[in-house]
């Protein structure tokens, strides 16, 4: 069986300016610091601030992502970043598919598939986001929706080296709410036995994340879960100490 390390992502989303970004990123990479850390840990910030703060995790194992990439290498698409560009900035990763996009620029997962694609064209592994909406999970939809999304929003070439899936249910984000454990084992379950059938033996190191109101408080038992191979972090990434104790919850 494929031992899977694990990663903690933090997504900034839309916050930050440069000061209290910059003082951020270094109360991070300080706790990083001469630490052989036991997990993985890569920082999502705005765009804006990658060459702001890619200073203060050089020395760190910290690594940086984007938070979006277009599907294109270059060309006329004003406003948009590529996968090239960003690995040009530091970044290793990007999430692609976040909820917010899907719902806020309406990206389905035909394009979801698309900008996965490109980060690996560029060399970067991706984190490709899935979930279910509210009024999905109250139908008892979650595993219908989130197979779908995992079949159609992977390419091809996807494999446990370039790609990351990230759970997040649109619901539980920046809501306070979780799934219960039983639930979020039985959606990774089911994540996993998806990969198996309809994507083969080369996901089989693919990690799988939760994310959805992960908290210094309930990171522990969340990443106990069977299956459950780190977290993606929104509101708690914001917070230096908060996000460093759900790193140390995942390194335990
Ligand atoms: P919260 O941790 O704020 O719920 O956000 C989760 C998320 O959307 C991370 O991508």
């Amino acid at each position: 069986m494929a031992v899977r390390r694990k990663l903690i992502a933090g997504n900034w989303k839309m916050n930050g300016l440069r000061e209290e970004a910059i003082a951020q990123a270094g109360d991070i990479a300080a706790k990083a610091m001469g630490q052989d850390l036991a997990c993985d840990v890569v920082i999502c910030p705005p765009t804006t601030l990658l060459a702001k703060i890619d200073r203060a995790f050089d020395a760190s194992s910290v690594a940086l992502g984007g938070q979006d990439c277009h599907a294109a290498e270059k060309g006329a698409h004003t406003g948009d970043i590529s996968a090239e560009m960003l690995f040009d900035a530091g970044c290793r990763y990007v999430i692609v598919g976040h909820s917010e996009r899907r719902t806020d620029h309406g990206e389905g997962n035909a394009t979801v598939r698309e900008k996965a694609a490109a980060a690996h064209r560029a060399g970067m592994t991706a984190i490709v986001c899935v979930g279910e909406t509210g009024a999905e999970h109250d139908a008892g939809e979650t595993l219908n929706v989130v197979a779908r999304q995992v079949v159609e929003s992977l390419p091809p070439q996807a494999d446990g080296a370039n790609t990351v899936i990230a759970y997040e249910p649109v619901w539980a984000i920046g809501s306070g709410r979780t799934p219960t454990l039983d639930e979020i084992a039985a959606v990774h379950g089911h994540i996993r036995a998806t990969l198996a059938t309809a994507c083969g033996a080369t996901t089989e190191g693919m990690r799988v994340l939760y994310g959805g109101s992960v908290k210094g408080a309930n990171a522990a038992e969340i990443l106990a879960v069977e299956a459950v191979d780190g977290a993606l972090v929104g509101g708690a990434s914001l917070k230096a100490d908060e996000f460093w104790q759900i790193v140390s919850a995942a390194a335990a």
